[in-house]
């Protein structure tokens, strides 16, 4: 599997339970430094016995004036290994080392640094760089020994140092695809302040195929097959490493786009040389969803039915024992991946799987991002536009519909969404963004249509760009082709009296509505 022991020194990430800690491992492994998340309170015992070539405090969503905030023994700071700080990790080194923090200055999302100093973390980079932010509190007084290197226009001490300590700290996160060169910011903490040379390593489809292939043995795998990138990648090996033991089915609940359908009975029976088996549930889906109007309840019941159907397959092959799912790493840290990070919401093929299950889950690609999970699927063979089309959310339109799912709301969303892709394809632009879908959004706005007055539905339409969904940028998509867009869903879809567009970036917004 990816990121194998390379042997050449190593980087502790102390999980503070940031949205990206893991991300910053990622980050690392990606520039070729072995790297791995220990917890904070088992930091100084494993850092002075292991003694890593670096040290990296993670963000967090805590405070460290809060009771119970995850803090560190201080003696980590005498063991003379280099320690980069990254927002609460900065906050929490200052606090410890007498600095004062404060809740203020708060900024969220994409904003500017200007570099001060250009040797040791920002060696060879520009002086103006953008960078994402997302805390509420800051530093207000530096330690002792530490200097301001780069700041934005409301934090002061966005970036310092303590050369004599080996200590720096950055406000922002640098493992964030949207910080520009966030990536040569921890390449420069590797290389030049904890003096480790980078060997990047390769994916290896291989290794990941005979792992499955050990751990399921001869035993059969139930597959959790939506037709998405992820699930196909996750299909693809499985079907690789035990072929016909592999019984992959798709539950059609009509929450999801019809295209996908269409690939799932036409294309993947053959791309998998395995049968796809097709669930029929679409009314079943929508009794279930009567009246629910919270998003996490639905997320809730969608994973629930789905497993029901599941397990109603089951009983036709008993002798299945896994469950395979595509779940990848955003997935899994967007529903409470790591001990200390904080909720954003459960995704369906995590949070909301029923506690008790008959069988075991077999997620390969858990610890992999989108991007990594594409080179997977190129590598093991797959067609491009299996592995290239837009990610689409398990639970599908009901979480891009605000409020009850209604037959009669589906049906507009299916309409107003259909209406995005086919634009957005036709104008060449839907292979250039990440995902673009449309919202019902709840919200009810006046409207004139021939000479009356009408009352009607306000939909949103949201195209954003990402890398690892960890966070995201609206997409600067023409004016005339949203017009366009605009003009045929307010025309042609039933009561619908205005289209906007989502123009907020991840943070603070999530990419969902819901
Ligand atoms: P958010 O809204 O969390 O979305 O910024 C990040 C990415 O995850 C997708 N998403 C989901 N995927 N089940 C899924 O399988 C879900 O419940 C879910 N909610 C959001 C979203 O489309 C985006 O790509």
């Amino acid at each position: 599997m990816a990121g194998k022991t390379i042997n050449r020194g190593k980087i502790f990430v102390v999980d503070f339970g940031g949205q990206t800690a893991h991300l910053i491992t990622r980050r690392l492994k990606d520039l070729g430094v072995d790297s791995s998340l220990i917890d904070p309170d088992e930091s100084f015992r494993v850092c002075s016995r292991k003694k890593p070539q670096g040290i990296i405090f993670s963000g967090g969503p805590a405070s460290v004036y809060e009771i119970g905030a995850p803090t560190i023994d201080k003696k980590i700071f005498n063991l003379g290994i280099p320690i980069l700080g990254i927002c609460y990790g900065w906050q929490l080194m200052a606090h410890l080392l007498g600095g004062e923090v404060e809740s203020a200055d708060k900024e969220y999302g994409p904003t500017i640094l200007t570099v001060l100093k250009f040797d040791s973390l920002f060696y060879g980079l520009p002086t103006y760089t953008k960078v994402i932010e997302s805390h509420g509190d800051s530093v207000r007084k530096m330690p002792r020994g530490f200097s301001s290197v780069a700041k934005t226009e409301t934090v002061k001490y966005a970036a310092v140092e303590n050369v004599g300590d080996k200590l720096f700290g950055v406000q922002f996160h640098p493992e964030a695809h949207h910080s520009e060169h966030g990536s040569e910011m921890l390449a420069n903490f590797a290389t030049r302040i904890c003096n480790l040379s980078l060997h990047p390593q390769k994916l290896n489809v291989e290794e990941m195929v005979s792992e499955i292939k050990e751990k399921v043995g001869n035993k059969k795998v139930i597959g959790a097959f939506s037709g998405g990138t992820d699930s196909a990648v996750a299909a693809a090996l499985v079907a690789k490493a035990i072929g016909k033991n592999f019984i992959p089915f798709f539950v059609d609940s009509g929450l999801m786009r019809e295209e996908t359908i269409d690939r799932i009975k036409n294309k993947f029976p053959k791309i998998l040389g395995v049968p796809v088996e097709i669930i029929s549930a679409r009314d079943l889906f929508l009794a279930r969803l009567k009246g629910v109007v919270d998003p996490e309840e639905k997320r809730k019941k969608i994973g629930a039915l789905y497993i029901e159907l599941f397990e109603r397959e089951l009983k036709k092959h008993k002798d299945a024992k896994y469950l395979l799912q595509g779940t990848t790493y955003a997935d899994f840290i967007h529903s409470q991946g790591s001990k200390r990070s904080a909720y954003i919401k459960s995704h369906h093929n995590v949070g909301g799987l029923p506690k008790k299950m008959k069988f075991k889950l077999l997620e390969p690609l858990r610890y992999f991002y989108t991007d990594q999970v594409r080179e997977i699927g190129v590598k093991i063979g797959l067609p491009r536009d299996a592995i290239y089309q837009q990610p689409f959310p398990g639970p599908g339109h009901a979480v891009r519909i605000v409020g009850e799912v209604t037959k009669e709301r589906l049906a507009k969303q299916v309409q107003a969404d259909g209406i995005v892709v086919e634009e957005m394809r036709k104008s060449g632009w839907y292979k250039k963004v990440f995902q673009c879908w449309s919202v019902m959004t709840g919200t009810n706005s006046t409207g004139v249509k021939g000479d009356g007055r009408f009352y009607g539905e306000v939909v949103a339409v949201r195209i954003v760009n990402s890398k690892d969904r960890m966070s995201a940028e609206i997409a600067r998509v023409p004016f005339p082709i949203l017009e366009k867009i605009a003009a045929r869903i307010v025309n042609e879809v039933p009561n619908v009296s205005r289209v906007v567009y989502d123009i907020t970036s991840k943070p603070p917004a999530t990419m969902e509505w819901e």
